[in-house]
């Protein structure tokens, strides 16, 4: 077989079946399940909060008690927990079978000496807790599996979920999906920043390196790297890159001790690594963002829109429960920060900083923050 590497990751027609109906039951049981937890809420638990209090709950803290005792309430968590479940069986499936050749075609490409871009892995990585020894999202061996032989289950599994979710959200397709986002994220900087020409760009926390293939192919002229903590992952980007006749540079790195020169890119990039990392890393790397960005440079971030003051108490009160329960940690602690302070703590001046919301598509919103720094 010599598939390309990009189109490696294909669930055939069974695994397909089997994908498509967890992304229906995800998007039942996140969507209209979860507006039955909303009507409860509204119907029962508050006219009783009222009743007894006189007010409403203030915070999720003092209205999660009432929810875990509601059988729709524990109906909803166990068909979150089972989707997640069976989220990782089916795209497993998938990764099972094309490992071996998707391993081939990687191994291939690492031996290529015509290579575009470049792939620095970085064995003697200490991986930083807690997020070392964490399986966020419940991914079975989580995002550092298999770190030492760098193989590819993780990145193919977080690729197969990702795929799988983009479609049950209802985000778009095409290319959007490929690059998730890269280009939406580029005119989203430019629509602010209309001067931004940047020479080097750098994605933080990359994942697969999709974002950051989106953004060489709206900035061809530039040099574009991107790093993140995980071994597997980087090979993968990198791979999938070459693939692509894309020239990046990939990096295992922590984004907080990057090793890059002072001032040295001209845009600085994230897609959901912060709500992935907790209060003192996201400090860290701020500061070290703040230690690499050119004069007049743009640092720009993506990421979830919930904080309390956006969303009502059963939203609270349910993505809480996600905290505890399906392998988001640091979502709630990322939620509750004041990012402007923390971008000012880290060093940005005031007139430098933006946080805001942005649309993306029905009832979906990005969270974007960062900061122009001066010329
Ligand atoms: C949710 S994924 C997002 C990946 C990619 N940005 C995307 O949009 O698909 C978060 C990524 O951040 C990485 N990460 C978390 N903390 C990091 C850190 N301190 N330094 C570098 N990467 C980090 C994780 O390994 C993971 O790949």
């Amino acid at each position: 077989m010599t598939t390309a590497f990009t189109k490696t990751y294909k669930p055939n027609k069974d695994e397909a079946s089997r994908q498509a109906f967890v992304g229906s039951l995800k998007k039942y049981v996140n969507g209209k399940l979860e507006q039955q937890i909303h009507a409860l809420y509204e119907d029962k638990l508050l006219p009783k909060y009222l009743e007894q209090h006189g007010k409403p709950p203030a915070s999720r803290d003092e209205a999660k008690s009432l929810f875990e005792k509601e059988h729709l309430y524990q109906l909803w968590g166990s068909a979150v927990y089972t989707s997640q479940d069976l989220l990782w069986e089916t795209v497993g499936d998938t990764v099972d079978r094309i490992l071996e050749h998707a391993e081939e075609k990687a191994k291939a490409i690492d031996n290529n000496d015509k290579k575009l871009g470049s792939l620095t892995l970085n064995p003697d990585l200490v991986l930083p807790e807690p997020i070392g020894s964490t399986e966020i999202h419940r991914q079975p061996g989580g995002y550092f599996f298999d770190s030492e032989k760098n193989g590819l289950t993780a990145p193919l599994l977080y690729y197969g979920t990702i795929q799988l979710y983009t479609a049950a959200k209802g985000f778009s397709s095409g290319k959007t999906k490929d690059t998730f986002g890269g280009h939406a994220m580029a005119q989203l900087i430019t629509q602010r920043f209309p001067d931004t020409q940047p020479t080097r760009i750098l994605d933080l926390g990359c994942g697969i390196g999709a974002l950051t293939r989106g953004l060489k192919e709206y900035w061809p002229e530039a040099e574009v790297h991107g790093l993140d903590l995980s071994g597997p992952f980087m090979r993968c980007a990198h791979a999938m890159a070459e693939d692509s006749q894309l020239s990046l540079h990939f990096h295992q790195l922590d984004a907080a001790d990057t090793g890059f020169e002072d001032n040295s890119f001209d845009l600085i990039v994230s897609q959901i690594l912060f709500h992935e990392t907790w209060d003192e890393k996201l400090l860290e790397i701020m500061q070290e963002v703040k230690r690499l960005i050119a004069p007049g440079g743009v640092f720009f971030n993506i990421d979830v829109p919930y904080q309390p003051n956006r969303i009502d108490i059963p939203s609270q009160v349910t993505n809480d429960w996600q905290v505890v329960n399906n392998g988001e940690p640091f979502w709630t602690g990322f939620v509750d920060t004041d990012i402007d302070a923390a971008l000012a703590t880290a060093g940005f001046d005031e007139q430098e900083r933006f946080t805001d919301y942005q649309a993306a598509g029905g009832n979906n919103s990005y969270f974007l923050f960062g900061a122009q720094v001066n010329s």
